[in-house]
């Protein structure tokens, strides 16, 4: 059962704030599929396979809600073998509902104090309007509190990452983050970072998921193909330099590691979604300009600038 991690007795404001203003028929679904009572429950489920659900409400011919068929009552059904009678004998029938017009904070609250996977909303007429699931509610809290992040973001000042930054003996600024072996807790920190930067300071969004692009492709390398290394980003003016250097064990022929397709990736590694042999072409490809050197005792050294001014597709 997936429950809402929200403790609303702790939650920022912003949360707070969200839970309030929006309704639950902001969240729900509709319209949505009703069974009547004479249906077989073979035929619910049906219904919930072919459309993926996983519970039904039964209503009246008027959408008077009866009861509720969820999975849980197909499992038994089929266990007990009565899956050919019609729901009215087995629906549940004490069925909490929702308003449409209750707040989402309510209905969280819902869903931790009842272990229900699922509500159906009603409306002032007590008829069935939708239905809420807690992955509605996760799914447009989320979306919720990123319009609200965008503006805080607008209004703060950015803050300062864990990354290591330094002003430069130029001026310039400087950025590092480490990398380590299959430490995917870490990995992607430092691409995340650095669009953080650039965003706050205005470069354009093409420009910045080119960055981000190559960057998290160099920062990947590192972490599955490496023993480790440093993520290096220095800002001079409008250009960004990003340096990927690690400790090895270095490419023995750098021609073939940049042609497409080409990959060492382990199983192991291919199964987390890596190895398609696209990361240095690709890393190549959205750079302003990019270099590679690599050896056995040095390790590998990318190094791909961009003009953050540029407009290069
Ligand atoms: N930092 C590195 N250290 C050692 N070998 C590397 C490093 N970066 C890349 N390689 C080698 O170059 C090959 C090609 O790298 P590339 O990023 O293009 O593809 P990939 O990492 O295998 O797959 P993808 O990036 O598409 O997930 C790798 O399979 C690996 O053999
Ligand atoms: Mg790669």
């Amino acid at each position: 059962m997936l429950a809402i991690p929200i403790n609303q007795d702790n939650s920022p404001e912003a949360v707070l704030d969200i839970l309030c203003t929006l309704k639950v028929r902001d969240v729900m679904t509709h319209p949505i599929l009703t069974a009547r009572p004479s249906d077989t429950l073979r035929q619910i489920q049906q219904t919930m396979k072919k459309n993926r659900i996983t519970g039904v409400p039964v209503t009246d011919t008027a959408g008077t809600l009866l009861g509720i068929v969820s999975m849980d009552d197909i499992i038994s059904a089929l266990d007990s073998g009565w899956i050919e009678d019609p729901a009215a004998l087995h629906m549940t029938t004490k069925v909490i509902v929702l308003r449409d017009t209750m707040s989402l904070s309510f209905c969280v609250s819902y869903f931790n104090r009842f272990s229900f996977g699922r509500f159906p909303v009603l409306d002032g007429d007590d008829r069935v309007v939708g239905i809420v699931t807690a992955s509605d509610v996760v799914s447009t809290l989320l979306v919720a509190l990123n319009r609200e992040m965008e503006k805080i973001e607008q209004t703060a000042p950015p803050e300062q990452g864990s990354a290591a930054t330094a002003e430069g003996p130029g001026g310039e600024r400087v950025i590092e983050f480490r990398t380590e072996p299959f430490n995917f807790e870490i990995a992607g920190q430092a691409s995340t970072e650095i669009k953080k930067v650039l965003k706050a300071a205005g470069v354009d969004a093409a420009v910045s998921r080119r960055v981000g692009i190559a960057s998290y492709e160099l920062e990947i390398n590192q972490v599955i193909h490496s023993s480790g290394g440093v993520m290096r980003y220095v800002i001079t003016g409008d250009t960004l330099s990003i340096e990927a250097r690690d400790r090895g064990p270095g490419i023995p022929d750098l021609e073939k590691a940049m042609t497409e397709g080409f990959s060492t990736a382990t199983d192991r590694v291919r199964a987390l979604g890596f190895g398609a042999g696209m990361g240095l072409p690709n890393t190549k490809r959205v750079s302003d300009s990019f270099s590679i050197e690599s050896s056995a005792s040095e390790g590998t050294v990318v190094r791909a600038s961009f003009n953050l001014k540029g407009n290069k597709q």
